[in-house]
């Protein structure tokens, strides 16, 4: 065994234990953590707690402690129990080194000069069909750019879900999945015409809205049509780096999003920031589209200063320094973190040739729980 899994020094403090190991690294372990991750209060197949807390009183403590072989032992005060715990298994879940861990985002920022290494996210549909390694290339290039574009897949109708059920099942919507982009009379939603669509985030109006997007390109024979990325990521840091006053409104500002499909049987309406953020400071999603923006309902003393924040962002995710422009072609699967990347696309002429596009939805928690498998993460 390496030796920071190795003790040193063991001492009963007022309400932990406290374990000094051969690197010199001192660890606190709480009494009532320890009796709560007791090795016997884990189901052996189910891998759930089964320990109930209720069961002990929060004055429980060591009666009795010692080190023996690889394990610290502990007598309990209640219960008439005794825990033997493994020292690597508390070394690795010593949380006075992992709360002293700087956190470290997983998210590359990009902008328009990926184009020119666009190889860099592309890869191969039958490789990540068949091996493993591709696959987890593919779900690193998604937790990552939050953008990869798959390319050679088959172009019959609805066969993308092979490849999407490589990671996990989809995330259904009301659209049904896949949700056909092509040009229809009395459209039900701006995609199903052959307008522009500005870059935006779909679903903005759900409290969860779909972490993936992949749009599973059959045919694309129309003049026009060209499909637009931006890293929503990278803009709002740019405006948290330069934009302080801008990027505080858009993190700030409760702002109405709203969907009134004509088809549909129900009034979908949501109050978010177009940016959040996580606990660790980081980017948690951007929800951005005109086309679902409600009316704006911030307090009137806030409206003019959301107006100019929001158009000012607007219209960086149009500018050329963030976007990458680029065709889709028959096969090409267009992936993308639906929470993070926008999309657009330029008009076009219908009556030039066929444009069809089938999407699907999946959720960021499938692409992350692949990924954490494919990289042998423990709890
Ligand atoms: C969509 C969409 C883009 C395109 O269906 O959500 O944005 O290229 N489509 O048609
Ligand atoms: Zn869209």
């Amino acid at each position: 065994m390496i030796s920071k899994y190795y003790v040193k020094k063991l001492e009963k403090k007022k309400d932990h234990l406290s374990i000094l190991w051969k690197d010199n690294f001192e660890s606190k372990f709480h009494f009532m953590w320890l009796r709560d991750n007791c090795p016997t209060a884990i189901h052996p197949t189910a891998n759930m707690r089964v320990f109930n807390i209720l069961t002990v009183s929060k004055n429980i403590f060591p009666k009795k402690y010692k080190i023996e072989k690889n394990k610290l032992n502990i007598d309990w005060s209640e219960g008439n129990h005794t825990s033997k715990f493994n020292l690597k298994w508390l070394r690795d879940h010593c949380y006075t080194e992992i709360n002293k861990r700087k956190y470290k985002s997983p998210y590359v920022f990009w902008d328009h000069k990926l184009k020119k290494n666009l190889k860099k996210i592309i890869i191969d549909h039958n490789s990540v069909i068949i091996n493993d390694k591709h696959l987890s290339k593919w779900l690193n290039l998604l937790h990552t750019y939050g953008f990869a574009l798959i390319k050679n897949a088959p172009t019959r109708k609805k066969s993308a879900f092979k490849i999407l059920n490589r990671i996990s099942h989809h995330r259904e919507t009301f659209f049904g999945t896949p949700f056909e982009v092509i040009n229809i009379s009395k459209p039900n939603n701006t995609a199903y015409t052959a307008d522009a669509l500005r870059n935006h985030t779909d679903l903005p109006y759900f409290e969860y809205a779909p972490g993936y997007q992949f749009l599973h390109c059959l045919v694309n024979e129309a003049n026009g049509g060209l499909s637009s990325v931006v890293d929503g990521f990278a803009v709002a840091n740019y405006l948290k780096k330069n934009e302080k006053d801008i990027f505080n409104i858009l993190t700030k500002t409760h702002v109405k999003f709203k969907d009134t499909d004509y088809t549909q049987k129900a009034v979908r309406i949501l109050h978010s920031p177009i940016i959040t953020i996580t606990k660790d400071n980081d980017f948690n999603d951007i929800r951005f589209s005109m086309a679902a923006m409600g009316a704006v309902d911030v307090d009137p003393k806030k409206m003019k200063k959301f107006y100019d924040a929001y158009q000012y962002f607007a219209s960086l995710l149009q500018n050329k320094k963030f976007k990458i422009d680029f065709r889709l072609e028959a096969g090409d699967i267009f992936c993308f973190n639906n929470r993070r990347v926008l999309h657009g696309r330029t008009e076009f002429d219908p009556n030039s040739g066929n444009r069809h596009l089938q999407g699907y939805y999946i959720e960021r928690d499938e692409i992350i729980g692949r990924l954490n498998y494919f990289n042998n993460i423990k709890v």
